[in-house]
Protein backbone atom coordinates (compact mmCIF):
# COMPACT_ATOMS: atom_id res chain seq x y z
CA UNK A 1 0.00 0.00 0.00
CA UNK A 2 1.35 3.66 -0.79
CA UNK A 3 1.06 6.67 1.41
CA UNK A 4 -1.93 7.44 3.27
CA UNK A 5 -4.52 8.81 1.58
CA UNK A 6 -6.85 12.04 2.83
CA UNK A 7 -10.61 11.52 3.24
CA UNK A 8 -12.65 14.57 3.89
CA UNK A 9 -16.24 13.66 4.68
CA UNK A 10 -19.00 16.22 5.20
CA UNK A 11 -22.24 14.86 6.48
CA UNK A 12 -25.68 16.62 6.75
CA UNK A 13 -29.15 15.49 7.84
CA UNK A 14 -29.91 12.74 10.34
CA UNK A 15 -28.45 10.86 13.28
CA UNK A 16 -28.42 7.29 9.99
CA UNK A 17 -25.98 9.84 7.94
CA UNK A 18 -23.72 10.34 10.98
CA UNK A 19 -23.72 6.66 11.32
CA UNK A 20 -22.85 6.02 7.82
CA UNK A 21 -20.00 8.46 7.71
CA UNK A 22 -18.29 6.11 9.79
CA UNK A 23 -18.96 3.05 8.23
CA UNK A 24 -18.06 4.93 5.27
CA UNK A 25 -14.55 5.89 6.57
CA UNK A 26 -14.20 2.38 7.74
CA UNK A 27 -15.03 1.14 4.40
CA UNK A 28 -12.13 2.87 3.17
CA UNK A 29 -9.70 2.21 5.37
CA UNK A 30 -8.35 -0.67 4.14
CA UNK A 31 -7.88 0.48 0.85
CA UNK A 32 -5.58 3.31 2.87
CA UNK A 33 -7.94 6.25 3.52
CA UNK A 34 -7.31 7.99 6.60
CA UNK A 35 -10.08 11.12 7.79
CA UNK A 36 -8.89 14.86 7.89
CA UNK A 37 -10.60 17.58 9.05
CA UNK A 38 -8.93 19.92 6.62
CA UNK A 39 -10.82 19.65 3.05
CA UNK A 40 -8.16 21.60 1.08
CA UNK A 41 -5.83 19.03 1.96
CA UNK A 42 -7.73 15.58 0.86
CA UNK A 43 -7.60 13.26 -1.68
CA UNK A 44 -11.14 12.19 -1.31
CA UNK A 45 -14.19 14.13 -0.40
CA UNK A 46 -17.30 12.50 0.38
CA UNK A 47 -20.38 15.02 0.50
CA UNK A 48 -22.95 12.72 2.72
CA UNK A 49 -25.92 14.71 1.80
CA UNK A 50 -29.55 15.17 3.02
CA UNK A 51 -32.89 15.30 0.75
CA UNK A 52 -35.33 16.35 3.43
CA UNK A 53 -35.89 20.15 2.81
CA UNK A 54 -35.41 21.41 -0.10
CA UNK A 55 -33.08 24.03 1.62
CA UNK A 56 -30.76 20.97 2.42
CA UNK A 57 -30.52 19.12 -1.13
CA UNK A 58 -29.92 22.95 -2.68
CA UNK A 59 -26.76 23.13 -0.34
CA UNK A 60 -25.00 20.19 -2.12
CA UNK A 61 -24.78 22.45 -5.21
CA UNK A 62 -23.47 25.00 -3.70
CA UNK A 63 -21.35 23.22 -1.65
CA UNK A 64 -19.51 21.40 -5.44
CA UNK A 65 -19.50 24.63 -6.25
CA UNK A 66 -17.48 25.79 -3.29
CA UNK A 67 -14.91 22.01 -3.82
CA UNK A 68 -14.46 22.66 -7.43
CA UNK A 69 -12.47 25.75 -6.55
CA UNK A 70 -10.71 23.33 -3.93
CA UNK A 71 -10.07 20.81 -6.43
CA UNK A 72 -9.22 23.10 -9.27
CA UNK A 73 -6.49 24.26 -7.02
CA UNK A 74 -5.22 21.02 -5.78
CA UNK A 75 -4.93 19.77 -9.74
CA UNK A 76 -2.57 22.93 -10.37
CA UNK A 77 -0.75 21.44 -7.50
CA UNK A 78 -0.42 18.19 -9.28
CA UNK A 79 -2.37 16.43 -6.82
CA UNK A 80 -5.33 14.67 -8.27
CA UNK A 81 -8.55 15.07 -5.89
CA UNK A 82 -11.52 13.17 -6.08
CA UNK A 83 -15.27 13.94 -5.63
CA UNK A 84 -18.20 11.74 -4.35
CA UNK A 85 -21.54 12.65 -3.56
CA UNK A 86 -22.84 10.39 -0.88
CA UNK A 87 -26.57 10.38 0.80
CA UNK A 88 -30.45 10.77 -0.02
CA UNK A 89 -29.53 12.96 -2.52
CA UNK A 90 -27.36 10.93 -4.48
CA UNK A 91 -30.29 8.48 -4.01
CA UNK A 92 -32.95 10.68 -5.45
CA UNK A 93 -31.00 13.12 -7.88
CA UNK A 94 -27.80 10.56 -8.79
CA UNK A 95 -28.00 11.47 -12.51
CA UNK A 96 -29.23 14.99 -11.87
CA UNK A 97 -25.95 15.46 -10.49
CA UNK A 98 -23.98 13.89 -13.23
CA UNK A 99 -25.55 16.17 -15.45
CA UNK A 100 -25.27 19.32 -13.48
CA UNK A 101 -21.65 18.92 -11.70
CA UNK A 102 -18.82 17.81 -13.61
CA UNK A 103 -16.85 18.34 -10.69
CA UNK A 104 -18.25 14.95 -9.18
CA UNK A 105 -16.28 11.73 -10.07
CA UNK A 106 -18.11 9.67 -7.39
CA UNK A 107 -22.42 9.52 -6.90
CA UNK A 108 -23.31 6.90 -4.59
CA UNK A 109 -26.28 6.08 -2.93
CA UNK A 110 -26.85 4.54 1.29
CA UNK A 111 -27.39 1.01 -0.04
CA UNK A 112 -24.07 0.58 -2.36
CA UNK A 113 -21.68 2.17 0.21
CA UNK A 114 -19.94 -0.96 0.23
CA UNK A 115 -19.00 -0.42 -2.91
CA UNK A 116 -17.26 2.36 -2.95
CA UNK A 117 -13.90 1.21 -3.26
CA UNK A 118 -15.02 -0.40 -6.57
CA UNK A 119 -16.52 2.95 -7.55
CA UNK A 120 -13.15 4.86 -7.16
CA UNK A 121 -11.26 2.75 -9.74
CA UNK A 122 -13.94 2.93 -11.71
CA UNK A 123 -13.96 7.01 -11.56
CA UNK A 124 -10.48 6.61 -12.21
CA UNK A 125 -10.41 4.26 -15.36
CA UNK A 126 -14.12 5.65 -16.99
CA UNK A 127 -13.98 8.91 -15.62
CA UNK A 128 -17.05 8.69 -13.15
CA UNK A 129 -19.11 6.59 -11.94
CA UNK A 130 -22.90 6.45 -10.40
CA UNK A 131 -24.49 3.51 -8.32
CA UNK A 132 -28.26 3.56 -7.16
CA UNK A 133 -29.26 0.93 -6.90
CA UNK A 134 -31.60 -0.87 -4.49
CA UNK A 135 -29.78 -4.18 -4.13
CA UNK A 136 -31.69 -7.07 -3.45
CA UNK A 137 -29.07 -9.23 -1.18
CA UNK A 138 -29.02 -7.66 2.56
CA UNK A 139 -28.96 -4.20 2.44
CA UNK A 140 -27.04 -4.20 5.70
CA UNK A 141 -24.63 -6.87 4.46
CA UNK A 142 -21.76 -4.28 4.02
CA UNK A 143 -21.80 -2.95 7.04
CA UNK A 144 -17.68 -3.17 8.65
CA UNK A 145 -18.12 -3.83 12.54
CA UNK A 146 -16.74 -0.62 13.54
CA UNK A 147 -12.73 -0.59 14.59
CA UNK A 148 -12.02 -0.67 18.07
CA UNK A 149 -9.39 2.81 17.28
CA UNK A 150 -12.12 4.55 15.41
CA UNK A 151 -14.31 3.68 18.53
CA UNK A 152 -11.86 4.68 20.84
CA UNK A 153 -11.44 7.89 18.94
CA UNK A 154 -15.23 8.03 18.74
CA UNK A 155 -15.95 8.43 22.56
CA UNK A 156 -18.03 7.01 24.79
CA UNK A 157 -21.44 7.49 23.32
CA UNK A 158 -22.03 5.70 19.90
CA UNK A 159 -25.14 5.23 17.41
CA UNK A 160 -25.66 1.43 16.32
CA UNK A 161 -27.75 0.95 13.68
CA UNK A 162 -31.01 -1.33 14.14
CA UNK A 163 -32.83 -0.75 11.13
CA UNK A 164 -33.07 0.92 8.18
CA UNK A 165 -36.07 2.36 5.72
CA UNK A 166 -39.82 3.62 6.30
CA UNK A 167 -42.92 2.14 4.68
CA UNK A 168 -45.04 4.88 6.71
CA UNK A 169 -45.12 6.79 3.25
CA UNK A 170 -45.77 10.06 4.66
CA UNK A 171 -47.61 12.53 1.95
CA UNK A 172 -45.13 15.04 2.88
CA UNK A 173 -41.80 12.87 3.05
CA UNK A 174 -38.74 11.57 0.99
CA UNK A 175 -37.39 8.58 3.56
CA UNK A 176 -39.57 5.93 2.20
CA UNK A 177 -38.17 6.91 -1.73
CA UNK A 178 -34.14 7.23 -0.43
CA UNK A 179 -34.32 4.61 2.04
CA UNK A 180 -36.17 2.26 0.31
CA UNK A 181 -38.30 -0.20 2.47
CA UNK A 182 -37.87 -1.30 5.91
CA UNK A 183 -35.46 -3.95 7.24
CA UNK A 184 -34.47 -4.61 10.55
CA UNK A 185 -31.18 -6.15 11.16
CA UNK A 186 -31.24 -9.43 13.26
CA UNK A 187 -30.02 -9.38 17.43
CA UNK A 188 -26.94 -11.17 17.14
CA UNK A 189 -25.19 -8.56 14.94
CA UNK A 190 -26.38 -5.57 16.98
CA UNK A 191 -25.21 -7.51 20.15
CA UNK A 192 -22.30 -8.34 18.68
CA UNK A 193 -21.65 -4.53 17.39
CA UNK A 194 -22.44 -3.41 21.41
CA UNK A 195 -20.23 -6.00 23.03
CA UNK A 196 -17.47 -4.59 20.56
CA UNK A 197 -18.06 -0.97 21.47
CA UNK A 198 -18.92 -1.90 25.17
CA UNK A 199 -15.46 -3.38 25.44
CA UNK A 200 -13.87 0.05 23.72
CA UNK A 201 -15.10 1.96 26.51
CA UNK A 202 -18.68 2.99 25.06
CA UNK A 203 -20.80 3.33 27.62
CA UNK A 204 -23.87 4.87 26.00
CA UNK A 205 -25.71 3.15 22.76
CA UNK A 206 -28.28 4.67 20.52
CA UNK A 207 -30.23 2.63 18.45
CA UNK A 208 -31.10 4.47 15.32
CA UNK A 209 -33.72 3.99 12.65
CA UNK A 210 -35.42 6.22 10.49
CA UNK A 211 -38.76 4.03 12.12
CA UNK A 212 -36.64 2.70 15.07
CA UNK A 213 -39.70 1.22 16.72
CA UNK A 214 -40.76 -0.39 13.69
CA UNK A 215 -37.66 -2.74 14.53
CA UNK A 216 -38.50 -6.73 13.89
CA UNK A 217 -35.03 -8.58 13.76
CA UNK A 218 -34.54 -11.86 13.68
CA UNK A 219 -33.63 -12.95 17.14
CA UNK A 220 -31.50 -15.88 18.49
CA UNK A 221 -34.35 -18.37 19.00
CA UNK A 222 -35.75 -17.62 15.28
CA UNK A 223 -38.52 -15.59 16.65
CA UNK A 224 -38.73 -12.01 15.66
CA UNK A 225 -38.12 -9.62 18.32
CA UNK A 226 -39.52 -6.08 18.56
CA UNK A 227 -37.61 -2.98 19.91
CA UNK A 228 -38.42 -3.56 23.47
CA UNK A 229 -36.79 -7.42 23.75
CA UNK A 230 -33.85 -6.05 21.90
CA UNK A 231 -33.44 -3.32 24.74
CA UNK A 232 -33.56 -6.12 27.47
CA UNK A 233 -30.89 -8.05 25.86
CA UNK A 234 -28.49 -4.73 25.34
CA UNK A 235 -29.58 -3.67 29.05
CA UNK A 236 -27.38 -7.03 30.22
CA UNK A 237 -24.23 -6.64 28.59
CA UNK A 238 -21.98 -5.25 31.07
CA UNK A 239 -20.31 -1.21 30.91
CA UNK A 240 -23.60 -0.33 28.62
CA UNK A 241 -24.68 2.68 31.08
CA UNK A 242 -27.32 4.27 28.48
CA UNK A 243 -29.46 3.13 26.17
CA UNK A 244 -31.47 5.19 23.58
CA UNK A 245 -33.14 5.09 20.68
CA UNK A 246 -34.47 7.36 17.82
CA UNK A 247 -36.40 7.97 16.02
CA UNK A 248 -39.70 6.64 16.67
CA UNK A 249 -43.10 6.73 15.31
CA UNK A 250 -45.83 7.19 17.21
CA UNK A 251 -47.77 3.85 15.39
CA UNK A 252 -45.35 1.75 16.40
CA UNK A 253 -45.11 2.13 20.16
CA UNK A 254 -45.94 -1.45 21.18
CA UNK A 255 -46.71 -2.81 25.22
CA UNK A 256 -43.16 -4.76 24.78
CA UNK A 257 -41.40 -0.57 24.50
CA UNK A 258 -43.34 0.89 27.14
CA UNK A 259 -42.72 -2.18 29.75
CA UNK A 260 -38.85 -1.68 28.80
CA UNK A 261 -39.47 1.64 30.21
CA UNK A 262 -40.60 0.41 32.96
CA UNK A 263 -38.23 -2.32 33.99
CA UNK A 264 -35.13 -0.92 32.70
CA UNK A 265 -33.37 1.91 34.49
CA UNK A 266 -30.38 2.07 32.02
CA UNK A 267 -32.93 3.12 29.48
CA UNK A 268 -33.17 7.08 29.20
CA UNK A 269 -36.62 8.44 30.12
CA UNK A 270 -35.89 10.71 27.08
CA UNK A 271 -38.42 9.96 23.81
CA UNK A 272 -38.41 11.75 20.54
CA UNK A 273 -41.95 11.49 19.18
CA UNK A 274 -42.64 13.47 15.97
CA UNK A 275 -46.19 14.43 16.06
CA UNK A 276 -45.82 16.79 12.80
CA UNK A 277 -49.11 18.51 13.92
CA UNK A 278 -51.72 18.76 16.24
CA UNK A 279 -55.06 18.38 13.60
CA UNK A 280 -56.71 15.56 12.83
CA UNK A 281 -57.41 16.96 9.41
CA UNK A 282 -54.20 17.80 8.70
CA UNK A 283 -52.46 14.59 10.42
CA UNK A 284 -54.65 13.01 7.56
CA UNK A 285 -53.78 14.55 4.91
CA UNK A 286 -50.00 13.59 5.60
CA UNK A 287 -51.16 10.23 5.93
CA UNK A 288 -49.92 9.83 9.94
CA UNK A 289 -52.66 7.28 10.31
CA UNK A 290 -52.80 8.68 13.79
CA UNK A 291 -54.68 11.48 15.15
CA UNK A 292 -53.92 13.92 18.13
CA UNK A 293 -55.84 11.84 20.48
CA UNK A 294 -54.22 8.70 19.67
CA UNK A 295 -50.80 10.86 20.14
CA UNK A 296 -51.44 11.75 23.84
CA UNK A 297 -52.89 7.98 24.82
CA UNK A 298 -49.11 6.87 23.57
CA UNK A 299 -47.69 9.53 25.33
CA UNK A 300 -49.55 9.00 28.53
CA UNK A 301 -48.74 5.20 28.78
CA UNK A 302 -45.41 5.91 28.97
CA UNK A 303 -45.99 8.53 31.37
CA UNK A 304 -47.72 6.07 33.54
CA UNK A 305 -44.60 3.57 33.91
CA UNK A 306 -42.03 5.94 34.10
CA UNK A 307 -43.13 9.89 35.54
CA UNK A 308 -40.11 11.30 34.77
CA UNK A 309 -40.05 10.67 31.54
CA UNK A 310 -39.64 13.41 28.90
CA UNK A 311 -40.58 14.11 25.39
CA UNK A 312 -38.91 15.75 21.71
CA UNK A 313 -41.24 16.15 18.63
CA UNK A 314 -41.08 17.41 15.25
CA UNK A 315 -43.63 19.33 13.84
CA UNK A 316 -44.34 21.04 10.32
CA UNK A 317 -46.39 24.22 9.48
CA UNK A 318 -47.90 25.48 6.66
CA UNK A 319 -48.52 22.00 5.18
CA UNK A 320 -51.31 22.33 2.14
CA UNK A 321 -54.11 23.56 3.28
CA UNK A 322 -53.53 23.92 7.10
CA UNK A 323 -55.89 26.91 8.40
CA UNK A 324 -55.48 29.07 11.25
CA UNK A 325 -57.54 26.55 13.11
CA UNK A 326 -55.23 23.37 12.13
CA UNK A 327 -52.77 25.57 13.26
CA UNK A 328 -54.55 26.62 16.74
CA UNK A 329 -54.70 22.84 17.00
CA UNK A 330 -51.17 22.35 17.37
CA UNK A 331 -50.24 24.62 19.52
CA UNK A 332 -52.68 23.65 21.82
CA UNK A 333 -50.88 19.80 21.48
CA UNK A 334 -48.10 21.20 22.71
CA UNK A 335 -49.13 23.08 25.22
CA UNK A 336 -50.68 20.11 26.92
CA UNK A 337 -48.23 17.97 26.05
CA UNK A 338 -45.03 19.95 27.13
CA UNK A 339 -42.14 19.17 25.60
CA UNK A 340 -38.32 19.32 26.82
CA UNK A 341 -37.89 20.49 23.38
CA UNK A 342 -38.72 20.27 19.70
CA UNK A 343 -37.61 20.48 15.98
CA UNK A 344 -40.10 22.64 13.60
CA UNK A 345 -39.97 23.72 10.36
CA UNK A 346 -41.64 24.82 7.43
CA UNK A 347 -43.37 22.61 5.26
CA UNK A 348 -41.19 22.16 2.17
CA UNK A 349 -42.51 20.03 -1.26
CA UNK A 350 -40.69 17.36 -2.26
CA UNK A 351 -40.39 15.80 -5.68
CA UNK A 352 -42.20 12.84 -6.22
CA UNK A 353 -44.17 13.19 -3.03
CA UNK A 354 -47.89 12.84 -2.67
CA UNK A 355 -47.73 16.44 -1.13
CA UNK A 356 -45.90 17.85 -4.00
CA UNK A 357 -49.11 18.22 -6.10
CA UNK A 358 -51.48 19.38 -3.39
CA UNK A 359 -52.47 23.12 -3.94
CA UNK A 360 -50.55 25.05 -1.33
CA UNK A 361 -52.92 27.80 0.08
CA UNK A 362 -50.09 28.90 3.16
CA UNK A 363 -48.04 31.81 2.35
CA UNK A 364 -44.76 32.52 3.03
CA UNK A 365 -45.79 34.83 5.29
CA UNK A 366 -48.24 32.71 6.83
CA UNK A 367 -45.59 29.97 7.19
CA UNK A 368 -43.03 32.15 8.81
CA UNK A 369 -45.52 33.77 11.27
CA UNK A 370 -46.90 30.40 12.32
CA UNK A 371 -43.14 29.28 12.79
CA UNK A 372 -42.17 31.43 15.19
CA UNK A 373 -45.17 31.59 16.96
CA UNK A 374 -44.49 27.44 17.54
CA UNK A 375 -40.97 27.83 18.12
CA UNK A 376 -41.78 30.76 20.44
CA UNK A 377 -44.23 28.28 22.51
CA UNK A 378 -41.16 24.99 22.15
CA UNK A 379 -38.88 27.52 22.97
CA UNK A 380 -40.44 28.35 26.46
CA UNK A 381 -41.52 25.01 27.38
CA UNK A 382 -37.57 24.01 26.59
CA UNK A 383 -36.37 26.71 29.09
CA UNK A 384 -38.87 25.95 32.25
CA UNK A 385 -37.06 22.31 31.56
CA UNK A 386 -33.72 23.27 31.89
CA UNK A 387 -34.69 25.77 34.75
CA UNK A 388 -36.56 22.60 36.58
CA UNK A 389 -32.89 21.15 36.74
CA UNK A 390 -32.12 24.42 39.24
CA UNK A 391 -31.24 22.49 42.28
CA UNK A 392 -31.81 19.06 41.52
CA UNK A 393 -29.02 16.14 41.69
CA UNK A 394 -28.91 14.59 38.60
CA UNK A 395 -27.42 11.80 37.10
CA UNK A 396 -24.60 12.77 34.38
CA UNK A 397 -22.58 10.73 31.58
CA UNK A 398 -19.29 12.25 31.24
CA UNK A 399 -18.31 12.78 27.75
CA UNK A 400 -14.56 15.06 27.29
CA UNK A 401 -12.77 17.73 28.17
CA UNK A 402 -15.21 20.78 28.02
CA UNK A 403 -13.50 24.07 26.23
CA UNK A 404 -13.02 26.06 29.30
CA UNK A 405 -10.07 24.61 31.25
CA UNK A 406 -10.79 22.10 34.43
CA UNK A 407 -14.43 22.08 32.89
CA UNK A 408 -15.66 18.39 31.68
CA UNK A 409 -18.99 17.90 30.04
CA UNK A 410 -21.22 15.11 29.86
CA UNK A 411 -25.49 14.51 29.67
CA UNK A 412 -27.89 13.97 31.55
CA UNK A 413 -30.51 11.99 30.88
CA UNK A 414 -32.46 14.69 28.94
CA UNK A 415 -29.36 15.21 26.60
CA UNK A 416 -29.03 18.44 27.89
CA UNK A 417 -25.21 19.42 28.44
CA UNK A 418 -23.82 19.61 31.81
CA UNK A 419 -20.32 20.77 32.76
CA UNK A 420 -18.32 20.68 36.45
CA UNK A 421 -15.11 21.38 37.22
CA UNK A 422 -13.52 18.03 37.69
CA UNK A 423 -10.60 15.21 36.87
CA UNK A 424 -10.47 14.09 33.08
CA UNK A 425 -10.68 10.64 35.29
CA UNK A 426 -14.80 10.68 35.41
CA UNK A 427 -15.02 10.62 31.56
CA UNK A 428 -17.26 7.69 30.89
CA UNK A 429 -18.64 7.52 34.37
CA UNK A 430 -22.02 8.31 35.09
CA UNK A 431 -22.22 10.56 38.30
CA UNK A 432 -24.92 12.27 40.43
CA UNK A 433 -24.34 16.39 39.95
CA UNK A 434 -25.95 18.82 41.82
CA UNK A 435 -27.09 21.47 39.11
CA UNK A 436 -26.39 25.11 39.97
CA UNK A 437 -27.43 27.10 36.94
CA UNK A 438 -28.28 27.38 33.81
CA UNK A 439 -26.22 29.00 30.63
CA UNK A 440 -28.21 29.10 27.62
CA UNK A 441 -28.70 25.28 26.96
CA UNK A 442 -25.86 23.95 29.40
CA UNK A 443 -26.40 23.48 32.73
CA UNK A 444 -23.88 24.03 35.61
CA UNK A 445 -22.99 22.22 38.68
CA UNK A 446 -20.73 20.17 40.76
CA UNK A 447 -20.20 16.57 41.58
CA UNK A 448 -22.30 15.65 44.67
CA UNK A 449 -19.92 13.10 45.76
CA UNK A 450 -16.48 12.58 44.85
CA UNK A 451 -15.39 10.84 42.01
CA UNK A 452 -12.92 8.45 43.85
CA UNK A 453 -15.55 6.90 46.57
CA UNK A 454 -18.03 6.62 43.23
CA UNK A 455 -16.10 4.89 40.96
CA UNK A 456 -16.06 1.67 41.78
CA UNK A 457 -20.10 1.12 41.39
CA UNK A 458 -20.43 3.83 38.83
CA UNK A 459 -22.12 0.55 36.56
CA UNK A 460 -25.28 0.87 39.31
CA UNK A 461 -26.02 4.49 38.92
CA UNK A 462 -29.18 4.65 37.39
CA UNK A 463 -30.74 7.77 35.91
CA UNK A 464 -34.01 8.22 38.36
CA UNK A 465 -33.29 10.53 40.21
CA UNK A 466 -34.54 13.40 37.44
CA UNK A 467 -37.45 15.77 37.85
CA UNK A 468 -39.27 16.54 34.30
CA UNK A 469 -41.20 19.44 34.02
CA UNK A 470 -44.82 19.10 34.95
CA UNK A 471 -47.51 17.87 32.70
N1 LIG B 1 -38.88 9.12 10.65
C1 LIG B 1 -39.13 10.28 11.37
C2 LIG B 1 -38.76 11.57 10.70
C3 LIG B 1 -37.75 11.65 9.62
S1 LIG B 1 -37.57 13.21 8.83
C4 LIG B 1 -40.61 10.35 11.69
O1 LIG B 1 -41.44 9.68 11.11
O2 LIG B 1 -40.98 11.12 12.50
C5 LIG B 1 -37.34 14.35 10.14
C6 LIG B 1 -38.37 15.40 10.17
O3 LIG B 1 -38.26 16.25 9.04
C7 LIG B 1 -39.80 14.91 10.15
O4 LIG B 1 -40.23 14.48 11.38
C8 LIG B 1 -40.54 16.12 9.66
O5 LIG B 1 -40.93 16.95 10.72
C9 LIG B 1 -39.51 16.86 8.82
N2 LIG B 1 -39.84 16.78 7.40
C10 LIG B 1 -39.86 15.68 6.63
N3 LIG B 1 -40.25 16.00 5.38
C11 LIG B 1 -40.48 17.33 5.37
C12 LIG B 1 -40.91 18.27 4.37
N4 LIG B 1 -41.21 17.86 3.14
N5 LIG B 1 -41.02 19.57 4.72
C13 LIG B 1 -40.74 19.98 5.96
N6 LIG B 1 -40.33 19.15 6.94
C14 LIG B 1 -40.20 17.84 6.65
FE1 LIG C 1 -40.91 10.04 6.63
FE2 LIG C 1 -43.23 9.44 7.71
FE3 LIG C 1 -41.43 7.54 7.30
FE4 LIG C 1 -41.03 9.37 9.17
S1 LIG C 1 -42.67 7.84 9.13
S2 LIG C 1 -39.55 8.65 7.67
S3 LIG C 1 -41.92 11.19 8.27
S4 LIG C 1 -42.50 8.68 5.74
FE1 LIG D 1 -32.05 13.43 5.27
FE2 LIG D 1 -31.94 11.06 4.22
FE3 LIG D 1 -31.71 11.35 6.81
S1 LIG D 1 -33.24 12.69 3.58
S2 LIG D 1 -32.96 13.11 7.21
S3 LIG D 1 -30.32 12.10 5.32
S4 LIG D 1 -32.74 9.70 5.76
Amino acid sequence: MGPPRKLHIKSYGCQMNVYDAQRMVDTLAPEGFVETADVDDADLVILNTCHIREKASEKVYSELGRLRVVKDEAARNGRQMNIAVAGCVAQAEGDEIIRRAPVVDVVVGPQSYHHLPQLLARAKSHGRALETEFPVEDKFGFLPPPKPDAIRARGISAFVTVQEGCDKFCTFCVVPYTRGTEVSRPVAKIVDDVLRLADNGVREITLIGQNVNAYHGEGPDGRTWPLGALLRRLAEIPGIARLRYSTSHPRDVDDTLIAAHRDLPGLMPFVHLPVQSGSDRILAAMNRKHTADDYRAVIDRFRAVRQDIAFSSDFIVGFPTETEEDFSATLALVRQIGYAGAYSFKYSPRPGTPAADMRETVSATEMDERLVRLQELIDSQQSAFNAAAIGNTVDVLFERAARNPGQIVGRTAYLQPAHVMASPDIIGQVLPVTIASLERYSLLGELAAPASSRAADFSQTTDSSQTTMGA
